[in-house]
């Protein structure tokens, strides 16, 4: 194909492509594609503007954008769906005005952040509709991508849901030394499943075993494209859903090469043909598109045969991945404690619902535990803390493994039926109450949540 072509069918699909089209990109095998997917036209990949956590305002409303193709009505951060991106420097202080535009109470939690009870934004710490919340925290941890969402009990999964999430990152001196591909070639994806009624509008619909839509969403966007060059791209992901879980792989069959998750940075990069993602998980992931100039490349998810988002490639570029030093991280050992948490049918943990005046455990400030997750029934179940980041020690039962992107600092992992899991954790940032439960949001409103105190 010519680049003249090429290009002509790439404008042609951002408007309506109908039923034209070559290689179908659908149907799991890997693929070469010259001519966009199937299925009608595409729409290109919003990027939410960046700002900084100095001085900011968020106002959580209604508000109407453009998904792809039309007018739908969603919850958004400052009207953008997903919310602005907020990007921040290690030692920079935050200082967030937080505004309640909703007809409910909501409060905005900083997902992987460390911070005291305060600006946690727990469920602790709800306001009215109307109502403000000002956070001032000092931002002191790893170079690492966390998201915000609101947390009030009982209403997080319609609130996430209808579209009030974004990504928060952290970058610092390691990052900066590693020459990582920036500004386009550094992309943020916050992927999710959403159900739009018939007006077009986000609608949410729980079920209890977890809300499950009926189309993939990439920042806010349906079936987007997004246009790169044959070089080194830099892709950071967020699992935005309520509930779905999704296996990433690339049409090509090509590898990603996984750099970090969580926490930040991994030990050791890896090349990857398939990552799980669970609801509240990150990764940080290397792609090199050179070789496939004039083609299309798709990020799909392999669980429900979907394409994420699709690459036409324009230029041919020379970017292969880097062998990159990746810095060392230090070991949690010797646990003084072992601590047990079934997560029980779909609404409890260890057998309670959550209460938020009740304190179920205290843990000791600067003391490292053992904390091993089990289910009694209805996984998956993303196990989620706040507060601190563990590190991943085993899995038996079920998949019976550590996965490369479990490695290194975590503070939210998968556990699927008849799994069990052991993590080591150490609250070394602040003493006051915390929570820890299940991210898929339909579980964590029912109840599937526990408050413990650090002291
Ligand atoms: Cu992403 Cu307690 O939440
Ligand atoms: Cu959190
Ligand atoms: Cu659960």
């Amino acid at each position: 194909m010519t680049r003249n072509g090429f290009l002509k069918a790439a404008a042609a699909s951002a408007v309506a492509l109908g039923t034209a089209g070559g290689a179908s990109l659908l149907g799991g095998s890997p693929a070469r594609a010259a001519r966009p997917p199937e299925g009608g036209p595409l729409y290109p990949l919003y990027i939410p503007p960046t700002t900084s956590p100095q001085s900011l305002s968020l106002t959580e409303a209604p508000a109407v954008v453009d998904i792809g193709g039309g007018q739908s009505q969603v919850w958004a951060y400052n009207d953008s769906f997903p919310g602005p991106s907020i990007v921040a420097s290690r030692g920079d202080q935050a200082s967030i005005h937080l505004v309640n535009g909703l007809q409910q109470e909501t409060i905005t939690h900083w997902h992987g952040m460390i911070v005291d009870e305060a600006n946690d934004g727990g469920p602790f710490r709800t306001i009215p509709p109307g109502g403000t919340y000002d956070y001032s925290f000092t931002i002191n941890q790893r170079g690492c991508l966390n998201f915000y969402h609101p947390h009030p009990h009982e209403l997080t999964g319609e609130q996430v849901n209808l579209g009030l999430a974004g990504a928060f990152i952290v970058r610092d001196d390691v990052e900066a030394g590693l020459g990582l591909p920036s500004g386009a070639r550094e992309v943020p994806l916050l992927i999710r499943d959403a159900t739009l009624d018939s007006a077009g509008n986000l609608s949410y619909k729980p079920r209890s075993g977890g809300f499950d839509g009926q189309i993939p969403l990439v920042n806010g966007t349906r079936r987007p494209f997004y246009v790169v060059g044959g070089d080194l791209y830099r892709f950071r992901v967020v699992n935005g859903a309520n509930a779905r879980i999704f296996g990433l792989t690339l049409s090509t069959g090509a590898p990603f090469t996984l750099i970090g998750n969580d926490g930040g940075f991994l030990e050791t990069q890896s090349d990857l043909t398939r990552i799980d993602i669970a609801p509240g998980e990150r990764l940080d992931l290397l792609v090199s598109f050179a070789g496939y100039q004039y083609e299309w490349v798709a990020l799909r998810d392999a669980r429900s045969n979907w394409d994420l988002l699709n690459f036409p490639v324009f230029s041919p570029g020379t970017g292969s991945v880097p062998t990159l030093a990746l810095p060392s991280i230090p070991k949690l050992s010797n646990p003084v404690t072992t601590r047990t948490f079934s997560f029980d049918g779909m609404s409890k943990i260890n057998g309670k619902e959550f209460d938020p005046n009740r304190i179920d455990f205290r843990v000791p400030f600067g003391t490292t535990e053992l904390w091993r997750f089990t289910t009694g029934g209805n996984a998956p179940h993303p196990v989620h803390v706040h507060g601190a980041s563990f590190q991943v020690q085993s899995r038996t039962g079920g998949r019976g493994t550590v996965f490369p992107w479990e490695r290194g600092w975590k503070d939210t992992v998968l556990l699927e039926d008849r799994e069990t899991v052991d993590v080591l954790i150490r609250f070394d940032g602040f003493r006051g109450r915390y929570v820890i439960h299940c991210h898929k949001l339909e579980h964590e409103d029912m109840g599937m949540m526990s408050a413990f105190e650090v002291y």
